[in-house]
This record gives C-alpha cells, structure tokens and sequence, in this order.
C-alpha cells in the first residue's frame, strides 16, 4: 500500500460510493471492496468502513464479511447494516424495529468524546432502517440515541469499533462530514494529505504498469469522462493509444465538429473519426421502441467500433469512461447486491464482444470529481463542464421514430436551449439541459394562418450523480425566451413545454 488507506466494505449499499466520496472529501485515500474480501488483503490499512445495505442480517444469503476483520486492531466504522451485522457477529442481538424508522431523527449525543468530539448535544441526523440493535453486545457503549433507537451510535473502546444507525453520508445528516472527519482523522489518525492530483499519478502509473508495450483503444464519445480517459492514456502510454470516435449522426449540432477541433488543439496522439451516421439512421428507420432503439445503436456502435479496432494491430486493451454511477444503475458495484434500475449505460456488452481487456480508471469516480481531474490535466472548460449526454443520444430524444428531419428539428431545438442557457449563465449549474421532440402535433396560429406542428419540451435538471434529480427552476424569462426562439426560429415547432417532473419517480431522459 503506497499510502494511507480506508477500506469500505460494500454491503450492497446505494450509498458505498457516496461514503468513499465523502472520505475523499477529507483528503483520505479509499477503495470499495467486496463484504466477502480476505482479510489478509486488509492488512496495512488504517480504517474499515462497513456500509448499509438492503438485507436484514437474519436473512438467509445476508452478506457478510470475514469476522477477522474485527480482530486486525484496525478501527471499524459499521454504518447502518454495518453496525447491525458487527453487533451481531460479537455477541450483541438485532431485531426487526416495532416502526420502520425512515427519515430525519434528532439524534441526542450521550458523549462527547472522539467520534463526536465538537458534535452539538443535538443534532438531525438522517435514518434508513427496519432492523434496530436491541443490545449492542458484551463491551459495547452508548454514543447516543434518537426516540426509536436506543443504540444510534455504539462503542467498543479497547477494539476501537464503532457503530452509527444513521447515514452520515447523506447531506441530510446535519453533522455527517464532521462525525466521518473525527472517524478518519481522530480515530484512525489518517493525516489526510491525498489529493486528487496524486489520483492523476497513480493511475498513468497503474496504466503504464497494466498496459505495457500493448495498444489502447478508445471510444471517444465527446463529454467529459472519455477525454479525461484520453488524456490519462496519453500521458500514460502516447503513441499506444488509439481514440476512435464513431459519429453516429444522433449527436447535438455542431458536436462532432467541436470534438474534431479540441481533439486537435489538445492532444499529440492522431483521432479516428468515423462517419457512421448514415447506417445508424438508416438502422433506425420505422423503430419507435426505445430500447430497441438502444439496442441497435449499441450493436451498431460495436460493429462499426470493432471494424476499427481491427486496424489498430498492437491493440489490446480498451480503455472506457465508466463512472461509479454508471456501475450502479446497471450492475451492483462489484458483484454487490444492489438493485438494478436500468440496464441502459455504456452499451451493453461492449467489452466481451469486442475481445479485449478492459480499461476503467474513472470506474470509482463522481462527475464532478472526474472534472476536476479534467481541468488538472489541462482539458478546456468547455469541455470540463459539458453536460453528460446519453449514449443513445438524440435518438432517445426524439420520441417516436428518428426521422432525418425530426433529428434536424429536436438538433435546431436544443441548439437554441444550449445557446440560451450558457448565456444566462446557469450552464455550470445545471446537471443537464436538453430539449425533447415530442412525439404529438398541436394547433397553433402564425399570423393568420392556423398550424398543425411539433411540439418540444424542455428538460433542465439539478443533481449530484444522475441517481436522483431536481427540476432546476429556471427563470420565466429564461424559459420564455428559450420557447420564443424556439417557436420563432424552428420552423415546424409550434409548441414548448417545460418539464417539471423529478426523478424519481420521473427519470431524466423521457426515454
Ligand atoms: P435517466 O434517464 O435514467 O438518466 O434518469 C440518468 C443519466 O443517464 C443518462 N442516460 C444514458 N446514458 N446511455 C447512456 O450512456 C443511455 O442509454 C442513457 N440513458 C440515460 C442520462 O442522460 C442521465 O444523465
């Protein structure tokens, strides 16, 4: 281990990523590991962390980890189903709640000491649980409790274990970053000296090391994450890497051109830029089911992707953007049991088809963490910043079957939206921004005349990771303003309609 590390032991929990985000928040280097992981291979760490998780630790099949992990004189933190599987593996007794508590509790603060040293008496904290510790076992102590939970917070002092019930994780847990600071800095000792940039070092070390005299190839779909996967392959292993950016005619005006040229003024290595976008449309012709559309574009992504590669002798590799919440939504972070949500990210079955050895050094990463490695290794700001943008790309948004012309309607469209939105300056702070064709005609009237034409909404959304969403509450004479050039400069758009839906249960696409 080359520095100071926590290890989190992924219990299947929504939140393991979040909880390794927030320790990096304090400048403390961590990984997410499997429950069921060795312990030999935890030796040399300086803190465990054990995450919540959806099983109840009676259940048949409920994970668990190793009980040696207790026994490595390493300080534990049990979140949630943490502390209820460490209480119920040293002799303590869980048992499912009287009343499911969900939501705020004020948790009240029995002692001050180490885990909440500087921590007010009182204080909300943000609870998510059925099962409760009705007796914490021989050795424990109580931190502090909430009106439901006798046992919100427990100590093991000579073992240096610790349990919370609640998230301190979530924002909504008022003082959850200083209670994880005191873990991690007071309790483990982590001097908390990592930074991002030394992410940048490791991982063009790692590359290098993994990839050796082999060849890389690269989808570069234009955002931010495959630039950013660009560049550290770069750095890494220059003349090996080869990006290849299949435009497949579904992309924002104007996009496949901005990449050409930044790809130019940024970077040394050579792109392969492949115009695809005839076959893509043709393939796309009379489908209005959206995940056939998916599908197609994801198997004719990897065909065409794969006739490319071939050119690329040395290629061995393939190196990919995928992003923590890309893992989650589509399968449980390594080999967890978190619940699927949509099976849609990063082209299915990319990766096997293709035949080569994967590549993913965001894998662990937030968006926003992923920027700012971007800007780090001198990426524009413009594309730093871009909104993430779906693989499928407009052909999710044109609802219904895409249409050359309706793909040039919804492209003038949200051309308009972007325009409209980086010049009020709210760009930055919106997750995405978008337009969508609707798949309805309205009535209207111009001058005199009666018309029968499209309709487009507009979708702009607050959120941290795509996981959840907010509608952004754009200003009226923003949204105003948006719709006027819609409907004055698109001709045969003659509606806009603003989407006020969150997700959930909405999701951000409408497809
Ligand atoms: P939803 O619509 O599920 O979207 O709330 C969450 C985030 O994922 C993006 N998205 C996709 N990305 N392939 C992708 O690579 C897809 O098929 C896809 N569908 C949605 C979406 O833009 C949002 O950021």
């Amino acid at each position: 281990m080359s520095h100071e590390t926590v290890f989190i032991l992924d219990f299947g929990a929504q939140y393991a990523q979040l909880i390794a985000r927030r320790v990096r928040e304090h400048h403390c280097y961590c990984e997410i590991v499997p429950a069921s992981i060795d312990p030999a291979r935890l030796a040399g760490a300086k803190g465990i962390i054990l995450t919540g998780g959806p099983a109840s630790v009676y259940a048949k099949g409920a994970p668990r980890c190793d009980r040696r992990v207790f026994d490595l004189g390493v300080p534990v933190l049990g979140i949630c189903y943490g502390m209820q599987l460490m209480c119920h593996e040293l002799g303590g007794k869980v048992v499912a709640a009287e009343r499911r508590e969900y939501g705020h509790a004020r948790l009240d603060v029995a002692e001050e000491g180490d885990l909440f040293h500087k921590i007010p008496p009182r204080t909300q904290v943000w609870m998510s649980h059925g099962d409760s510790v009705e007796d914490p076992g021989p050795g424990f102590e109580t931190l502090a409790r909430t009106t439901n939970t006798p046992f919100a917070a427990v100590r093991h002092p000579e073992r240096r274990l610790y349990g919370i019930q609640f998230h301190p994780e979530v924002t909504h847990t008022e003082k959850g970053r200083e209670i994880l600071g005191n873990f991690l800095l007071r309790i483990c000792r982590l001097s908390g000296d990592w930074q991002m940039g030394s992410f940048i070092e490791e991982t063009v070390g790692r590359i290098r090391e993994r990839v050796g005299e082999s060849g890389v190839v690269l989808g570069l779909s234009g955002g931010v994450d495959s630039m950013v996967v660009a560049k550290l392959c770069e750095r890494a292993i220059a003349a090996h890497v080869h990006p290849i950016f299949v435009d497949n005619g579904l992309l924002r005006k104007g996009e496949a051109e901005d990449v050409k040229k930044t790809f130019a003024d940024h970077f040394s290595v050579q792109l392969d830029f492949v115009d695809a976008s005839a076959l893509f449309l043709d393939r796309l012709r009379g489908v209005v089911d959206p995940e056939r559309k998916r599908k197609i574009i994801g198997h004719t992504f990897i065909e065409v992707f794969k006739a490319e590669a071939k050119r690329f002798k040395d290629a061995r590799f393939l190196a990919q953007g995928t992003l923590y919440p890309d893992v989650i939504e589509s399968v449980a972070a390594h080999g967890g049991p978190t619940a699927t949500i949509k099976t849609h990210h990063n082209v299915g079955g990319l990766p096997e088809e293709l035949g080569f050895e994967l590549l993913e050094p965001l894998r662990e990463l937030f968006k926003d963490e992923v920027r700012t490695i971007g800007r780090a290794l001198g990426l524009p700001e413009r594309i730093v910043s871009r909104h993430p943008f779906p693989g499928p790309g407009l052909a999710v948004r044109v609802l219904g079957e895409v249409t050359p012309e309706r793909l040039r309607l919804l492209q003038e469209a949200d051309d308009r939206v972007q325009q409209e939105i980086r010049a009020s300056g709210l760009y930055p702070s919106l997750w995405q921004a978008f337009a969508v064709l609707l798949p309805v005609q309205s009535v209207g009237v111009m001058g005199d005349e009666r018309t029968y034409e499209h309709v487009v909404a507009v979708r702009a959304v607050t959120s941290l990771d795509a996981m959840t969403a907010d509608v952004a509450e754009l200003p009226y004479d923003l949204l105003k303003r948006i719709s006027n050039r819609i409907i004055n400069e698109v001709r045969g758009i003659n509606r806009v309609a603003y989407d006020i839906s969150s997700k959930p249960p909405a999701t951000i696409e409408w497809e």
